[in-house]
């Protein structure tokens, strides 16, 4: 399946109760062919207003962190858990991630990015492992199913507590090094 007839299934997802109140499906925008794919957890008002992932406050936040470690958003890939707006943004449901999982990995394989970056505790849990602790284990590196995956602050915990925004900026210079084979030493389970 090539990207864009995933996107179109995407947009006519009607596999869990989240159709219903979507006003968009949120595929996820950037490079098709990206060395870094950020993974978030679920679109919010103003994704589900415009379709594009990561366009609000959070969006920005997001943005002054790929500029201020070199990157830009056209070069990296930026999707999420769960492609539609859960309800006065909840946490989207166990069974909703279950639904809509397959989407992600199947955009994975076909991206086929060097390192994806989990945007938070809900996608690290889910990517990476169940009892994951972002303020823990932000930074450091894993390797799943043979490709190499971390986590850091989901930008809207920046919004909250600026004082996660040091180690958030160490994280995404350890990711520019790892993706453009800068980084030579990483100690990788
Ligand atoms: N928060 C997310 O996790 N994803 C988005 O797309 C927007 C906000």
């Amino acid at each position: 399946m090539t990207l864009d007839e995933l996107r179109e299934k995407v947009k006519n997802c009607k596999n869990c109760p989240l159709c219903d109140t979507r006003i968009n499906a949120v595929f996820g925008s950037g490079n098709e062919h990206a060395e870094i794919m950020f993974v978030g957890e679920a679109p919010g008002r103003n994704e589900d207003e415009t379709g594009e992932p990561f366009v609000g406050a959070a969006g920005r936040m997001l943005n002054d962190f790929l500029t201020a470690s070199g990157l830009s958003r056209e070069e990296v890939f930026i999707g999420n858990i769960v492609k539609c707006r859960p309800p006065q943004n909840r946490d989207p449901l166990p069974a909703e991630e279950e639904r809509c999982i397959g989407y992600l990995l199947e955009q994975i394989r076909i991206i086929d990015p060097k390192i994806i970056v989990c945007l938070g505790r809900i996608a690290a849990k889910q990517l990476i492992d169940r009892d994951f602790q972002v303020t823990k284990q932000h930074g450091e590196v894993f390797r799943r199913n043979g490709r190499l995956i971390m986590a850091t602050f989901h930008p809207a915990a920046l919004l909250r507590n600026p004082a996660y925004k040091p180690a958030t900026m160490d994280d995404f210079c350890l990711l520019y090094d790892i993706a453009y084979n800068r980084h030579f030493e990483v100690d990788i389970p």
